[in-house]
């Protein structure tokens, strides 16, 4: 008994504080966490983009095809943010990620607010809000940018 209390303590020693961070504890380095976002910002891009034909009505609407790449999209969209945690600046981040995370929380959440959009449009198989829905996704990609990722 002695021993396992003993492997316990040392349990919570080693893993609590990993446990209370948990962004944090995904990435053993910050270059992991930069190429992570990175990743998952370049599929969402993949994946978002490949629709735009359809939108612009140069490609015909097959709304069970656009309802499934909507459904990958939105839970692409939930990933690059748990990798933009303390201590990962880098990459084409600007430092404003960090110094002004509210902002930064602003933009996320608009984004997230668009997508719901863009899946509800899809669900319904509704061409004009699919629309409406891809133009005010993209335009809260491009808004975060502006401020928040590094012009080449
Ligand atoms: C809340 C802010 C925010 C939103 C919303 C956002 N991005 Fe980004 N994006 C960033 C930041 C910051 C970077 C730079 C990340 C880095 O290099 O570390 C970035 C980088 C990228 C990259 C480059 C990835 C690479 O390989 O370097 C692509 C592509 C991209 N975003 C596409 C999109 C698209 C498409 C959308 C919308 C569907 C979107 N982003 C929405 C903040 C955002």
């Amino acid at each position: 008994m002695k021993k396992l209390s003993t492997f316990a303590a040392l349990a919570c020693m080693t893993f609590g504080p990993l446990l209370a961070q948990p962004a944090a504890a995904q990435f053993a380095k910050p270059e992991d966490a930069v190429k992570y976002r990175e990743a998952a910002l370049t599929l969402m891009a993949s994946h978002f983009g490949r629709m735009q034909p359809v939108v612009k009505g140069q490609a015909p609407y097959d709304a069970a095809q656009i309802k499934a790449n909507v459904a990958v999209l939105k839970t692409l969209s939930t990933l690059p943010w748990a990798a933009f945690g303390p201590g990962t600046e880098g990459g084409e981040a600007r430092p404003e990620v960090w110094s002004d995370a509210e902002g930064f929380k602003q933009k996320q959440q608009a984004f997230h607010d668009n997508m719901a959009k863009l899946s509800a449009a899809a669900d319904a198989g509704d061409l004009g809000k699919l629309r409406a829905a891809f133009g005010d996704v993209g335009a809260s990609c491009k808004s975060c940018h502006d401020s928040y990722r590094k012009k080449k």
